[in-house]
């Protein structure tokens, strides 16, 4: 059996968020699972371009609107991602440094799926499914379904996973010659709020709908963005599988980041190797404990409190906390939190931009790992966080709620607090300051923490389950 997975983003070759590691690992491990799993992308201007090498597979050309674009499907020869990994060529739209936040983002990624279901119809044989992830393949299953040009690929079934219902790739309908005739009549399976919603017509056209972690798929249907009726409306083919974390990469006894390695019976004397060198590197006390964030700077994340949180912790806690934040994002919170560097180093540091060496420092060398979230549909660093022995501090929300149990629980190991607010997480921050001081008990819950398991095996069983059971 065979599986196709249409991504923005794959890791090693790009990734933002993520949606990069699930789609880095997934199809690994169905692939152990006995599915011949593939991945197709964009083929950005990434260092992964220049590393590899490639075969050209396959040229073509197709229409976007009045424009002619020509593309190539490039594979990449070595298999060494352990799936075969086809990037999608067209120059003047896909081939840039970044992913995304282009102003012209609707025409790279109606032109990338265009692309993509051109080639497929080439094929010599059909995948027995196809597998979209997000809004930039949500435009897949409707064209799979409903273009005429595409009709070879009706019967594929399509399964599209809801990574983040916030983005939509929403366009206006002045842009619908952009998608392959139709019978028109059937417009009303594009449009959301008087828009053309990639990811709204891929909620209604797919044959099954997953969710990155159960309580997300539930918070959906009453808050997403807007979508949230469709979601209520979509229940029945719907279900949310939690996304998994690649262990092999992610396994501190052999990290090749980290400054020391360490399993779970050096965990004490192997995270205070790797805590001393990050907090020399950022000029932060050892001897606290050290609170880190790592991830996009943006609302969702709660990253717009987090001067205040560390603000108020300093003060309420006298100076015995230290805190240090890894992220990009919002151009305006960048620039606080540069400036609150200045007046508070020594107890908090910053590095603004993508750095994946440091994540995995951070993760090692930090006490505590902080996820103020607003909306978490799974998130992949506290389990990051856990594998590491790093207690994750979380808003009760999405994944977060679903793979951490507060530490004053039955069988508990992390904390949880209910609100994305300063208050909540400075609570937080006390109740974590006094676990510190009592090193046994923390000792003993990191023992709890890194034998959590969330390796992929299970989740990777559950899309099988879903892909073997599907019908029209
Ligand atoms: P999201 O996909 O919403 O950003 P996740 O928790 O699912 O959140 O995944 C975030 C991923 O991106 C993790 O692998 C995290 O380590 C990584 N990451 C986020 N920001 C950075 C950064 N600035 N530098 C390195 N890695 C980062
Ligand atoms: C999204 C979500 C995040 C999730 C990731 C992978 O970016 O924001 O919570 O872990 O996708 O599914």
């Amino acid at each position: 059996m065979e599986v196709l997975h249409i991504s923005a983003e794959c890791y090693p070759v790009a990734k933002v968020g993520g949606l990069g590691d699930v789609v880095g690992a997934l199809p690994k491990y169905q692939h152990e699972l006995g599915w011949i799993a593939k991945v197709v992308m964009p083929c950005y201007k990434t260092g992964f371009l220049l590393d590899h090498a490639f075969d050209l597979v396959h040229q073509g050309g197709s229409w976007l609107g009045q424009t002619w674009f020509h593309f190539n499907v490039l594979k990449e020869k070595t298999n060494q991602l352990g799936f075969d990994l086809y990037l999608l060529d067209i120059p003047g739209l896909l081939d840039r440094e970044g992913v995304y936040s282009y102003p012209d983002d609707p025409e790279r990624f109606t032109a990338f799926q265009i692309a993509v279901l051109d080639w497929l119809s080439q094929w010599h044989h059909h995948p027995d499914l196809v597998h979209c992830h997000d809004h930039h393949s949500g435009l897949v299953p409707f064209m799979m379904a409903h273009s005429f040009k595409f009709q070879a690929l009706r019967d594929i079934p399509t399964v599209l996973t809801i990574h983040n219902a916030q983005y939509q790739g929403q366009f206006g309908w002045d842009r619908l010659n952009y998608i392959p005739g139709f019978d028109l009549w059937r417009s009303g399976m594009l449009d959301w709020g008087g828009m053309i919603n990639p990811l709204a017509a891929g909620i209604k056209s797919c044959w099954r709908l997953t969710a990155v972690s159960p309580s997300y798929l539930e918070e959906l249907t009453y808050s997403a963005a807007g979508l949230d009726s469709l979601f209520r409306i979509e229940r029945a083919k719907s279900s949310g599988i939690l996304n998994g974390i690649d262990t092999r990469i992610w396994d501190p006894e052999t990290d090749p980041y980290l400054v020391k390695n360490y399993g779970m019976n050096q965990a004490g004397p192997g995270k205070k190797i790797n805590k001393e060198s990050l907090c020399h590197t950022f000029g932060l006390d050892p001897a606290l404990p050290l609170f880190s964030f790592v991830g996009r700077l943006v609302g969702e994340k709660g990253a717009d409190l987090l001067t205040d949180i560390i603000g108020r912790s300093l003060y309420e806690t006298g100076n015995a906390v230290s805190f240090l934040v890894l992220g990009s994002g919002n151009p305006h919170l960048e620039w606080v939190l540069n400036d609150f560097r200045q007046r508070h180093a020594g107890n908090f540091n910053v590095y603004i931009g993508y750095q994946e060496q440091l994540s995995h420092q951070i993760y090692a060398g930090s006490d505590f790992l902080m996820m103020p979230s607003r909306v978490e549909p799974c998130g992949l660093n506290q389990m990051y966080a856990l594998r590491y022995g790093t207690m994750p501090m979380v808003r009760s929300t999405g994944g977060l709620r679903d793979t951490v149990t507060d530490f004053g629980d039955p069988g508990g190991f992390g904390i949880r607090f209910d609100q994305a607010s300063v208050w909540d997480v400075c609570y937080s921050v006390k109740r974590a300051l006094e676990l510190y001081q009592n090193p046994r008990r923390l000792q003993a819950l990191r023992k709890v923490m890194m034998k959590q398991d969330h390796s992929w095996g299970k989740s990777a069983a559950a899309y099988i389950h879903l892909y073997s059971h599907i019908k029209s």
